[in-house]
Parts: C-alpha cells; sequence; structure tokens
C-alpha cells in the first residue's frame, strides 16, 4: 500500500505504484458486467417538471431544517432529466458498456398509485432507447428511496402493508413495459435505509404519522419487513410471467466487519454486525427468515414472518447484490449485549455492539477530515474479505455475486476556481484500482463467484443527508453551469478494465 503523505510532507503520486503486482495479469471472467450505478433523486433534478409528484426526498430536503446538511436539495443537481443524451454520448465516448439508472416511483404515478404520468412514460422510453442507441445497456432500480409523498399522508408509507401492493403494481408496470430492453431488474435499493427518515426525524411533526407510528425502531423493522415482502411479491410474479428471460434482486447493504481480537465478546460483536446490516435482508432471502440474533435482541420488535411468506421471500432472488463500501472494526461495547437492549432507541442501534474504522489501507483519515465521515474512506481490501466471507460463511448457498456499487467520496471545499485539484483526484483513483484488483484476487485466488461490478458514481451528486458537501462523481458537476468534467479517477477506473477485461 502507498502512503499518500510522505514524511517530508509531499503529496505522492500514486497511480501506477499502487496497483496490487498480484493482479496485474489476472482477467475479469468472461462476461462481466460493469458500468456506472445511480439514482433518480440524486441526479435527476427536475423535481418538479413534467407531472412529477413529490417524494419524501423533496420533503424532508425542503421542510427539515438541517435534514441535509448544507441544505441542498435534488431540485437541479445534475440535471440529468434534461441532459440525459449528452451524458449518454460521454459514456459511449469513454467506452462505458452499461448503465444502471433508478426510475421514479412519483414520477410514473405522482400520487403513489392511481393514474399514470404519461410524461414521464414518455421520458423513460426515450432515456431507455437513447441508451441502446450508444450501445450501453440498462439495467434499473425501480426504488432507490424516493418514496411517493402522497404516500406518507395516505398511509404511513413503508410503515403499512399497503405498500406492499402499490409498489407491485408500479413495479408491474414498469417491468410489462421495459424488459424487453432492460439487461436485469433491482427491485429495492439498500432497503435498510428506506425508512431512514423515520430513524432519525420522528413523524408527526413534519409529515404525518398514520398508525400512531413515529419512529425509532419499531418503524424501522416494519418497513425492513414490507420492502422485503414487496421485493418478494415482484421477484415471484416476475419468475412466474417471465420465466428466467433476465435476472431480478435486491440491492443490500452491508459493511465488513473484522473482530478487533480474538476475545469472545468482539467475535460475538463482528457477528452481531452483520446480522444487523446484510443478514437482516440477506437473511430472509437465503435461509426464509430472519438472522436469530434479530429476533432475540429485538422481540416485539420485529415482525414475523408467516410460513407462505416465508416461501415466497426463500430464493426470490436470481444473484445477490452488495454495495461494499466500507469496513470496520467490531468490539463489544461495555455491558455487551444488555447494553444494546437498553440503548435500543437510539438510531444507530444496529451498530451498537460497537464498531470503528478499519485502519485504512493507504488512506490516513487526516486531522482534517470528519471523524463522521471516517466510513468514506475505507480500505480496499475489506472488498475481498468481505466477498469471501459472504460466500463462505454468511449466505453460502448464493450462486453469484455482483458489487452492485462502489466508490470513494471526497469533502469539497473548494470552489470552480479550485477545480483543478478536484478534478486531479488521485486518492480516489488510487482506491478504485485497489479494490478493483481486490475483486479480482477475491475471483481468482479466493474463488469467489463474483459476475459484476458497478461504480458510484458517474458524476457528483446529491449524497442525501450530506448533500451537495461531498462528492463521489468520476466526473466532477458545476452545479450552475452544470457542466460535467472528467476527473482523473475516471481514466483510470476506464483504463482498468481495458486492461483486465477478457478479450476473445
Ligand atoms: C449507497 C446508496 O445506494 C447511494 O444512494 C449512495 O449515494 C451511496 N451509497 C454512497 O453513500
Amino acid at each position: 500500500p502507498t502512503a499518500y503523505l510522505q514524511p517530508d510532507g509531499e503529496f505522492f503520486h500514486p497511480l501506477v505504484s499502487s496497483s496490487y503486482p498480484e493482479a496485474k495479469d489476472l482477467k475479469l471472467p468472461a462476461g462481466f458486467k460493469w458500468g456506472f450505478s445511480s439514482s433518480a433523486y440524486q441526479i435527476e433534478g427536475a423535481a418538479k417538471d413534467e407531472g412529477k409528484g413529490p417524494s419524501i426526498w423533496d420533503l424532508l430536503s425542503h421542510r427539515v431544517p438541517n435534514f441535509v446538511s448544507d441544505n441542498s436539495t435534488g431540485d437541479v443537481v445534475a440535471s440529468q432529466y434534461w441532459l440525459y443524451k449528452q451524458d449518454f454520448a460521454r459514456l459511449k465516448g469513454l467506452g462505458v458498456p452499461a448503465f444502471s439508472p433508478s426510475f421514479s416511483w412519483p414520477r410514473f404515478f405522482p400520487f403513489g398509485h392511481g393514474p399514470v404520468n404519461q410524461e414521464a412514460v414518455q421520458h423513460y422510453d426515450d432515456v431507455i432507447s437513447e441508451m441502446h442507441a450508444n450501445g450501453i445497456a440498462p439495467a434499473v432500480t425501480l426504488f432507490h428511496w424516493d418514496t411517493p409523498l402522497a404516500l406518507f399522508t395516505e398511509y404511513g408509507a413503508w410503515t403499512d402493508r399497503q405498500i406492499v401492493d402499490h409498489f407491485f403494481a408500479y413495479a408491474k408496470f414498469v417491468i410489462s413495459r421495459y424488459d424487453a430492453y432492460v439487461d436485469e431488474w433491482f427491485t429495492i435499493n439498500e432497503p435498510q435505509y428506506c425508512n431512514w427518515q423515520y430513524s432519525y426525524y420522528p413523524a408527526g411533526k413534519y409529515y404525518p404519522a398514520p398508525n400512531n407510528i413515529t419512529g425509532g425502531l419499531a418503524a424501522r423493522f416494519l418497513c425492513g419487513h414490507h420492502t422485503l415482502l414487496a421485493h418478494a411479491k415482484v421477484a415471484k410474479w416476475y419468475h412466474d410471467e417471465f420465466k428466467g428471460r433476465h435476472r431480478i434482486t435486491f440491492k443490500n447493504s452491508g459493511n465488513y466487519y473484522e473482530a478487533n481480537s480474538t476475545s469472545p465478546g468482539d467475535e460475538e460483536a463482528r457477528q452481531r454486525n452483520f446480522d444487523f446490516s446484510i443478514g437482516w435482508f440477506g437473511g430472509p432471502w437465503t435461509d426464509g427468515d430472519y438472522p436469530a440474533s434479530l429476533k432475540s435482541t429485538l422481540g416485539d420488535l420485529l415482525p414475523n414472518f408467516t410460513q407462505e411468506e416465508k416461501d415466497l421471500i426463500k430464493g426470490s432472488c436470481d444473484f445477490y447484490a452488495i454495495d461494499p463500501y466500507s469496513s470496520f472494526l467490531a468490539y463489544e461495547v461495555d455491558g455487551g449485549l444488555d447494553a444494546c437492549v437498553s440503548n435500543r432507541s437510539h438510531p444507530s442501534f444496529p451498530d451498537c455492539a460497537g464498531s470503528t474504522s478499519l485502519a485504512p489501507n493507504g488512506f490516513p483519515i487526516g486531522p482534517a477530515a470528519d471523524p463522521a465521515m471516517s466510513w468514506l474512506y475505507s480500505a480496499p481490501s475489506g472488498v475481498r474479505r468481505f466477498l469471501k466471507h459472504i460466500t463462505t460463511e454468511l449466505f453460502p448457498s448464493i450462486p453469484d455475486i455482483v458489487v452492485s456499487e462502489f466508490g470513494f467520496a471526497e469533502p469539497f471545499e473548494g470552489s470552480w476556481s479550485t477545480l483543478p485539484p478536484a478534478l486531479w483526484d488521485l486518492r480516489r483513483a488510487d482506491y478504485l484500482q485497489q479494490y478493483l484488483d481486490n475483486i479480482l484476487l477475491a475471483i481468482h485466488v479466493d474463488g469467489v463467484n463474483v459476475t459484476g461490478a458497478w461504480g458510484w458514481a458517474i458524476f457528483d451528486n446529491f449524497e442525501w443527508s450530506l448533500g451537495t458537501s461531498v462528492r463521489f462523481g468520476l466526473q466532477y458537476v458545476n452545479y450552475t453551469s452544470l457542466e460535467r468534467t472528467p476527473k482523473a479517477s475516471v481514466f483510470q477506473f476506464l483504463n482498468w478494465f481495458k486492461e483486465h477485461e477478457e478479450t476473445g
């Protein structure tokens, strides 16, 4: 691993030297899918245009003070809604073979259900055909957190089971129309966070609290439960109707945890962290139920599946999609599990076993960096260990894994006049190269069946509660002129694929 800051304080240029030598001559397996993934609210803008209904994020960003750290909104951002033609032309020029947008539920159904907005239909028809015209294969996410606001007002959105049928109706409409032109489907993005407004801002004050659910853990696990049922219902219908024409799954979120020591307490903390992050949604899919530690820790806060629901969810994914961003050391907190239980109204409860950022591999978190953002600077070798751990320990039954997002963010403290440093993003370039090398090592050395990897992000975008204060893009976006400018990392990323792609 390369040190960035040399002892004399010089910034070291790592572009070539920091790859893993063992990965140099290894190739990606034939048919490996790669490109950029993305999401509607984070890049589209046009928040009030062409009949789109508001989503929960329009409300959170506009009405809840400081919900977004810099009080930015997704109203305009990179305006891909209007600029998709130039974006796809550029992807073609760069040689990117695939792109994975999310479609906006409140564009298609401004009220969540009921009348379809024909302007949205026309728009996404154009988006898909423009991608094909540029030789870019689409993989579409149906839902990336932009819940139609009308569903909150009507019944509390994901806290209520009615949403399962409304999501199903939306999904059925979209899949029926576009399946012939879309390579693969992701039903729901990172269900763990679909409902995060409930975790941080109790309902009642800024939006209604139907069903008397005002937030906290009960809401969190109830929402999670309904996302699983919604996904499973769509997947069942898709499998029956389309008989394996394309593949369908959801995108799970989860971090890698290493035990801080070999003490039983730390080992247990590690497992509990896995259970509460990727096991929460991965368990029902692979085993038909939640992990035992969720049940024992949460008791009545965790809803139960009926036998019929278990059968529906088990095996509902055609492959396992995971967004591995960060790696942490897990350690027992004072008081062990008891402390977790008594602390369980805390929003970050699932991490209450105690975790800290894994010593970054060549990515020192400088004294100026905000410790709250330590997850943004993660060890690229964590992904290799994570992929192996998933397939050997956590979910040995899964067929293959796709890294459905990976990326690296940096705070942007400059301005247009200091743009050159923002474009010369060597830390990101180096991180991505090391990360991809580690995927190759997982495939060739550890024997993990990884079949795809999607970079995050095509360009800078709206990073949810951090707004535009951090940037994940491999292209820079000037949010005033809307101009996109390639950063060094995009060339590094594309060269890496050129060098490692299987030919012939
Ligand atoms: C995963 C989420 O799906 C995406 O929306 C987010 O921007 C990235 N993580 C980075 O935090």
